[in-house]
């Protein structure tokens, strides 16, 4: 019996979208994500001069500017409602008494570098006070800000960039200009083409919830992310007191391998505070910040979710063929945890340093498990690694010349229909036949080898997991063998069965590809159910990967604040099983704004393990 595994298509990845947009702005600046302090997260719309001097001269008193942190930057706050009589935009006097020519000149010859934000409208918002904005002066405010000699313009809506963009490309100097439009009408489309960084969702909060929030909205855009060009995930809230240090770390974490701008949002120095040692330390992990700052300036990327068990795997490429891993133990508890390799494509790893246990291990099989604090990290980079499913004789057995015992084999799925490929070391000269038995799944077979075969394949029974072990018997001497997992089966969404008010909604052309409909409403009592072919012995209980294509647009903005999530639960049951649950994230790549529906037509993959209850020949999968 060859029980498949199940692969629930129930929308359809378009890969149409993703792709980063051309042209972009080329100034020459953030070839890697910018670097800084600012004063909204912990002083809002009050900055002033004492408090701006004090946490720039701190950057370098705490030698956070040798590690990167350049941009000074005076966010809301600092001007006043009227313009000058000559029309020229200026400070508040009260605040700033030895103006901003002044706080330029401070800022510069402390070797940084000096930001200002500005409001794109009419008048900035969230003051208390009204405050003149930069709408219909952009190419004289442009001139000003150039007059002060500033090196970076922090500017929210609405939608006349383009003109500030100009203008600032009009002045002697580049400027490194941050388009903060909270994420509305999805920025990575557009922005790039305007702005060094977008910001990718509305403000952070002093909360940690903002962090799962955040993330989550992030989730679409990472393939925007590149040289010039960077997703904004806001201002750090580390060094508030706010989190707990493992939270801080998760936070500094994330925001470092997604590419954020890494700017600092707490107090540094001022009359009152002081930035505590372990939040310091935080802030500067010169790994950490070597991940955001890598050359290759590729994004990480949600790579597996385990919803039920409350943790993320995030991963992606760095410069030197090395790999970036995260896996954040979203849980109020500290466990144990193990990252599996093939989750993010590798097998083994030559060196995985733990970056934040300070720990460094060599020739790492499969698996990387270690104690993950409650809203913690672990941090890893990984050199020297192997693809995966490729397990060398070197690496994974043991062997006395004829019996090779090979083990920390993964298996995505329980399936006895999965493909071996032995590699061997040398030609066989005549027709053999080598044995073979696994441990975990009782599979035992003879593969019979042709003569001046290097490669011969059979299938085998693995579980689900990374504790399979395989033998093999082979009077030819082996190099390695080759695992793949067994193709899926593809259910579209129009082969479901709907009960109560769930429907099959048909989407525009060209979107929820290959079958242009989706499944929607769908909950506890109105379901969309499958029949699937999966023979498990009665009696027995398996566990089985499933994929859901999934269309979430349901942006936290207005609930921010609140408990607003990004996230959608989908559930999936089979056989009339404990229901297991996926927490996806956002998939829209589309407005909803300026192009109706398209957002929740976006749509992505992720996959998850089911328990598959034996019941028959056939399951029946719902959602
Ligand atoms: C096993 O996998 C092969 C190739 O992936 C496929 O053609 C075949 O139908 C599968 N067999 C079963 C029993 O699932
Ligand atoms: C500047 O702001 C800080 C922090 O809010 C405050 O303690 C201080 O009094 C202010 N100084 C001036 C001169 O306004
Ligand atoms: C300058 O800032 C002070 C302190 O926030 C405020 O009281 C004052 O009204 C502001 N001045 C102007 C002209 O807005
Ligand atoms: C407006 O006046 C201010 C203050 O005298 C001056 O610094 C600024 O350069 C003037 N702006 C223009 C456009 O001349
Ligand atoms: C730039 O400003 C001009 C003049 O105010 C206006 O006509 C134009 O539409 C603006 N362009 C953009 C892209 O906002
Ligand atoms: C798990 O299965 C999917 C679907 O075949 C495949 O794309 C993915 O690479 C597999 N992962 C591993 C680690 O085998
Ligand atoms: C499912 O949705 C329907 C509306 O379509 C609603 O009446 C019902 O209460 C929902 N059930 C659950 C369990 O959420
Ligand atoms: C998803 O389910 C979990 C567990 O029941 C719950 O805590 C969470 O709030 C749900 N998320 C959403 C967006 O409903």
């Amino acid at each position: 019996m060859h029980p498949t595994w199940l692969l629930l298509h129930v929308f359809v990845l378009d890969l149409a979208q993703g792709a980063a947009l051309s042209p972009r702005i080329d100034n020459g600046l953030a070839k890697t994500p910018p670097m800084g302090w600012n004063t909204y997260n912990h002083y809002a719309c009050s900055p002033n001069e004492t408090i701006v001097k004090s946490n720039a001269k701190a950057l370098v008193d705490l030698g956070l500017d040798k590690l990167g942190y350049r941009y000074v930057t005076i966010d809301c706050g600092w001007t006043i409602p009227d313009r000058l009589a000559n029309g020229s935009l200026t400070w508040n006097e009260t605040i700033f008494p030895t103006g901003f020519y002044a706080i330029g000149q401070y800022i510069h010859d402390l070797g940084l570098l000096f930001g200002v934000y500005e409001d794109a409208g009419i008048q900035s918002c969230q003051t208390d006070i009204a405050q003149a904005g930069s709408l219909f002066h952009e190419a004289e405010d442009a001139a000003r800000f150039a007059s002060w000699k500033i090196d970076a313009l922090k500017s929210p809506p609405p939608s006349r960039f383009a003109n500030m963009t100009e203008a600032l490309a009009a002045q002697d100097k580049p400027v490194l200009f941050q388009i903060c439009e909270w994420g509305i009408d999805f920025p990575a489309l557009w922005a790039p083409a305007l702005g060094n960084t977008w910001r990718i969702g509305n403000d952070i909060i002093p909360a940690w919830r903002a962090i799962w929030r955040t993330v989550n909205q992030a989730v679409p855009q990472t393939s925007f992310a590149g040289p010039g060009q960077w997703p904004d995930l806001d201002m750090l809230e580390v060094g508030n007191d706010l989190f707990t240090t493992s939270e801080e770390q998760t936070h500094f974490s994330l925001w470092a391998i997604l590419k954020s701008p890494l700017v600092i949002g707490g107090a540094l120095k001022d009359e009152r505070t002081s930035i505590s040692k372990e939040s310091l330390a935080i802030l500067s992990n010169k790994d950490v910040i070597d991940l955001n700052q890598d050359s290759l300036g590729r994004s990480a990327d949600l790579r597996r979710r385990w919803s039920e068990e409350a943790y993320d795997v995030w991963s992606g490429p760095l410069s030197g063929g090395r790999t970036v891993a995260s896996l954040v133990n979203w849980a109020d508890e500290a466990r144990e945890l193990t990252l599996n390799f093939p989750d993010i494509g590798i097998q083994f790893a030559g060196q995985v340093k733990d970056i934040w246990a300070g720990k460094t291990t060599k020739d790492v099989k499969t698996s990387y498990t270690s104690t993950v604090q409650p809203h913690g990290v672990m941090l890893l980079e990984l050199k020297d690694t192997v693809a995966g499913g490729t397990y060398s004789v070197k690496n994974f057995a043991k062997t006395d010349g004829t019996t090779y015992t090979f083990d920390s084999i993964y298996a995505n799925t329980t399936s006895s229909n999965h493909t071996i490929t032995v590699h061997f070391a040398k030609t066989p000269s005549e027709k053999t036949n080598i044995k073979l038995s696994t441990e975990e799944s009782k599979d035992q077979q003879t593969i019979s080898v042709p003569r001046s075969h290097e490669i011969v394949s059979s299938t085998l029974s693995l579980s689900a997991g990374n504790g399979n072990q395989i033998q093999l018997d082979s009077s030819i001497p082996i190099d390695s063998i080759q695992i793949q997992s067994p193709g899926g089966s593809y259910y579209p969404s129009t082969s479901f069965t709907l009960s109560g008010s769930a429907t099959l909604e048909k989407c525009s052309t060209g979107f929820c590809k290959p079958t242009g409909s989706k499944l929607s409403y769908l909950n506890s009592t109105n379901k969309a159910t499958a029949t699937i072919h999966a023979s498990v012995p009665q009696g027995t209980s398996v566990s089985k990967f499933v994929e859901v294509d999934y269309t979430n647009n349901d942006v936290a903005f207005s609930t921010s604040w609140g408990l607003g999530s990004n996230s959608r639960n989908i559930t999936v049951s089979v056989n009339g099983g404990t229901p297991v649950r996926l927490d996806v994230p956002l998939s829209g790549k589309h407005s909803e704004l300026f192009g109706p529906g398209k957002g929740w037509w976006d749509t992505a993959t992720l996959g998850f393990l089911v328990g598959v209850e034996g019941w028959g020949e056939c399951g029946r999968c719902r959602e």
